[in-house]
């Protein structure tokens, strides 16, 4: 039986990458989205891949999203906790919303999704949480206090999970891509976007492909002693 992979935020950008390249490396995938209907219908008619629709800030959608997909794939295996978002203004300009909506969904989003599937891994000996993180989690970045917080957050949950997860078989890791070329980094100014890619010793933006292959490491069976481990993608932008 193939191994179940659930990922959030899987119908575009890095997630669509990632749901495609667990399914060519063999795994039963899902893929959750929040609210894009038009892109997940053209992302399940190209790809063969489901798209189960609930978003990750709210945590009982989660619970029931996590059992609509046992109920028709068959228990979750690897869950990679892909969906964010940005809300970008300097500090001073920042609004309680515009913080509440960034952490909501890209903090508390993967106690979400994590916390349903965990005992079901426990249980089974066997789980792979990955979760997208950032360079700018590793970092800080200008106009980034809600996205950077939440994205450093997210580190220190893994590290946490690793730890309780080792010895149950389940393993939580995180990957933090620098700027990929997704529709989140070409809708920063193009000025900024240029400056940006200055400071990329590699002198471009990723691939969202980039990142995919480094989850699917992760996921594999034999993959088991990296655990708590974070895999920079960023070109040499920033070293921890
Ligand atoms: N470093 C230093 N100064 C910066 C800066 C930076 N990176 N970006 C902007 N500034 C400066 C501006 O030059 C401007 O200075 P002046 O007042 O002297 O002209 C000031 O900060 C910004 O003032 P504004 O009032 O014009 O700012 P604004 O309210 O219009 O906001 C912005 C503009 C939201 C900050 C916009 O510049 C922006 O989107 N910046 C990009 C932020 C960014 O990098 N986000 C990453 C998104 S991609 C991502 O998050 C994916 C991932 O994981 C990597």
């Amino acid at each position: 039986m193939a191994r179940v992979a659930l990922v959030t935020g899987g119908t575009r950008g890095i997630g669509a990458s990632v749901s495609t390249a667990l399914k060519a490396a063999g795994y039963s995938v899902a893929a959750n989205y929040a609210g894009n209907d038009e892109a997940a219908a053209k992302f399940t008619e190209e790809t063969g891949i489901p798209a189960y629709k609930s978003s990750v800030a709210d945590y009982d959608a989660c619970a029931a999203g996590v059992a609509k997909v046992e109920d028709e794939l068959g228990p979750i295996d690897v869950l990679v906790n892909n969906a964010g978002i940005t809300r970008d203004a300097p500090f001073h300009k920042m609004t309680p919303d515009q913080w509440k909506e960034v952490i909501d969904t890209n903090l508390s989003g993967v106690f979400n999704m994590t916390h349903p599937v965990w005992p079901g891994m426990r249980e089974r000996k066997f789980g792979r949480i990955i979760t997208i993180s950032s360079i700018n989690g590793q970092k800080g970045q200008f106009a980034q206090a809600n996205y950077a917080a939440s994205k450093a957050g997210d580190l220190g949950f893994t590290k946490t999970l690793a730890q309780e997860g080792a010895r149950f078989g389940i393993t939580a890791n995180a990957v933090c891509p620098g700027y990929i070329a997704t529709e989140m980094v070409m809708a920063v100014p193009e000025k900024v976007r240029e400056a940006i890619i200055g400071q990329i010793p590699a002198g471009r933006l990723g691939e969202p492909e980039e990142i995919a292959r480094c989850v699917v490491f992760l996921a594999a069976d034999n993959s088991e002693f990296i655990n708590g481990s974070t895999i920079s993608a960023n070109g040499g932008q920033y070293f921890v």
